[in-house]
């Protein structure tokens, strides 16, 4: 499913006044090279389950819209205090931090103002419920991991990770499910689809984080190290890395090979998705 998400974000925001400062800021930070991986997920979906794309074309810049808010508030001085975002000042360094704080509210509000535009009735309801949902439970991973050196075990490690980056995409995966109109039950476990393509994607940024290129990973390297942050692949081998990931991928495969078995779809849209994320991290440890 080809979609021009830029065109219709840049329609969107230009409601809100191009003038205005905060506007500029929101603008920046949607309109700023992100691999929009969440939405494409999404859109790959939908696109597998035979859906048309202005039906769901908003749904996918609302969830991005909630991913960039995140960011812009993850680079701030009391999170990660990361300088650089996607290889450009992150967005308090391009603003200032006040207006990076209220890029994230304005985006987090935003996302909810885009995602009534087209939709309504129980599939309406259900999205608020599913992206609200996430975003809590993002939120709630993001302050886990700001103490996560104290974190002991991998298993509360990869909780973290379920809930700072496996949410969003579980949400992605689940509200693919609700724009369809088949009510298959068997869809239902596309959300645990996106909760272990979260965990997979959040290994490969801590492997980039680590052993990636400056290009990879949009600003020099380590920033979890430098913010005693845990990341899943401090201490291990090469080898045990491409190990875990494989682990990730073939659960994935698996799963989705489950859904195909159950219902009348073939997720190949979807699994280029992960070939790609597979493609990226195989690229960055030079695997
Ligand atoms: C970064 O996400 C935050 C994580 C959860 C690892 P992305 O790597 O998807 O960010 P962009 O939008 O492509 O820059
Ligand atoms: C951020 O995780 C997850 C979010 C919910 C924003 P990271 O802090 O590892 O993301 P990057 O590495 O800054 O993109
Ligand atoms: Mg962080
Ligand atoms: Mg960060
Ligand atoms: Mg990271």
């Amino acid at each position: 499913m080809e979609a021009d998400l830029d065109q219709r974000i840049t329609e969107l925001l230009s409601s809100k006044g191009s003038d205005r400062r905060l506007t500029q800021a929101m603008g920046y930070t949607l309109l700023n090279g992100g691999k929009r991986v969440r939405a494409r997920l999404f859109l790959s979906l939908c696109s597998d389950l035979q859906l048309r794309l202005e039906a769901v074309e908003d749904v996918a810049i609302a969830i991005e819209c909630l991913h960039s808010a995140s960011l812009v508030h993850d680079d701030l001085p009391a999170l990660d205090d990361d300088d650089f975002r996607r290889g450009k000042p992150s967005c308090h360094k391009q603003f200032d931090e006040a207006t990076a704080i209220l890029c994230g509210d304005a985006l987090v509000a935003f996302a909810f103002e885009v995602l009534t535009l087209r939709l309504s009735g129980e599939q309406l309801v259900q999205s608020v419920q599913i992206l609200s949902y996430a975003f809590v439970e993002l939120c709630h991973g993001q302050q886990l991991d700001l103490t996560s050196h104290e974190t002991e075990s991998p298993e509360e490690l990869i909780r973290i990770h379920e809930l700072k980056t496996g949410k969003l995409f579980e949400a992605s995966c689940a509200l693919a499910a609700v724009m369809s109109s088949d009510n298959l039950p068997e869809l239902q476990n596309l959300a645990n689809i996106g909760n272990l393509m979260g965990q997979y994607f959040q290994l490969c940024d801590d492997i980039i984080d680590l052993h990636g290129s400056q290009q990879g990973r949009g600003r020099p390297a380590g920033s979890d190290l430098k913010n005693g942050r845990k990341n899943r692949v401090f201490g291990l081998s090469k080898s045990e890395v491409v190990g875990q990931c494989n682990q990730l991928e073939s659960r994935l495969q698996h799963c989705l090979s489950e859904i195909e078995d159950q219902t009348p779809y073939t997720f190949s849209a979807t699994r280029e998705i992960l070939s790609e994320l597979e493609a990226r991290v195989r690229a960055e440890l030079g695997a």
